[in-house]
């Protein structure tokens, strides 16, 4: 299997400057040799180039939306040739705004291809929130909405269709932030959410088993990884840190399941801020998972 690895060095969607420098820590952390040690042959395909942070204030509940629709048509180019070429694209973000451009790659790529789609959205935010209801205008807040519909033109038809993908499609996990406004749209949209307290009373392994629930050999597994899923306590690196994550072993028994179904063929690892991590924790706990993901095991499997 060819990994391909796309970096996209941008902070524009995001709260806090910093997560443009993403993409390298995750090199440094050694994410290309990790998954070569897992008999993955890793094309690292360098950096995209777009435009720089303007660092505005919101225009009509957006901040920096132009340069947002620039990004993430980039990330779409690159993640749409990587599936073309039968690869399975890994993008290292670069803020979660680029969840736009990579999942609507890998819509367009699944329409193409008649394959069914699964979107694992792991995160500590549902990222549902639109121009009106936003508390902040960061487009990282945003991309879930956008995604399935509500959004920006430029923004929700970047996979050639609106919605990009049908909101059944998603199912989020270790969610314990969501604004007032969004709460309802995610109600409303009806998204399977796996929230902290559902984790904590039914535990991660039931979790997972339901949001990987129903997937076949015609389903495209795509997984977004926002580092601000993770505890803070074991992931500082990130700009929006919420308390009360998973834990370390909690995350990695998220990404073996993921990995048994071996349905995996796309991943977005978003969110790294180098600015906030310790000596780059998180970057290698960030690779540490990844390499879970694509099944690191401790024994071998029966
Ligand atoms: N809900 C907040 C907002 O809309 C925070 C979003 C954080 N998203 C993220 N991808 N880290 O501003
Ligand atoms: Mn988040
Ligand atoms: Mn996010
Ligand atoms: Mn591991």
């Amino acid at each position: 299997r060819i990994v391909d690895l796309i970096g996209v060095p941008t902070d524009v969607g995001a709260s806090a400057r910093g997560a443009s420098m993403g993409p390298e820590a995750l090199r440094v952390a050694g994410i290309r040799q990790r998954l070569e040690a897992h008999d993955l042959v890793v094309h690292d395909r360098g950096n995209v180039s777009g435009p720089a942070n303007p660092w505005q204030p919101p225009v009509d509940g957006y901040r920096h939306l132009a340069e947002v629709v620039a990004w993430n048509q980039l990330a779409h180019d690159a993640v749409y040739a990587s599936l073309r070429a039968g690869h399975l694209p890994i993008m290292l973000g670069g803020d979660h705004c680029l969840g736009v451009g990579s999942i609507s790659a890998v819509a367009r790529h699944c329409r193409e291809t008649g394959r069914k789609l699964r979107v694992l959205w792991l995160d500590a935010h549902a990222d549902f929130n639109t121009s009106t209801i936003t508390p902040s205008g960061n487009i990282h807040g945003m991309p879930v909405a956008c995604l399935c519909g509500l959004g920006p033109a430029a923004l929700t038809g970047m996979s050639g269709a609106v919605p990009a993908i049908s909101s059944k499609a998603i199912r989020q996990i270790g969610i314990r932030s969501v604004d007032e406004g969004e709460k309802r749209l995610v109600h409303e949209q009806d998204i399977e959410v796996f929230d902290m307290r559902y984790i904590d009373e039914m535990g991660m392994r039931h979790a997972m088993e339901l949001a990987l629930a129903t997937l076949d050999e015609r389903t495209h597994l795509h997984v977004s990884f926002d580092v601000d899923f993770l505890d803070p306590g074991i992931a500082p690196g990130v700009a929006t840190t919420v308390p009360g994550g998973p834990t370390y072993r909690e995350a990695q028994l998220c990404m073996e399941m993921v990995a048994d179904t071996g349905r995996l063929a796309s991943l977005d690892v978003v969110e790294l801020n180098p600015a906030f991590d310790l000596r780059n924790q998180t970057a290698e706990l960030a690779v540490d998972l990844v390499e879970s993901l694509f099944g690191k095991s401790t024994l071998m499997r029966k």
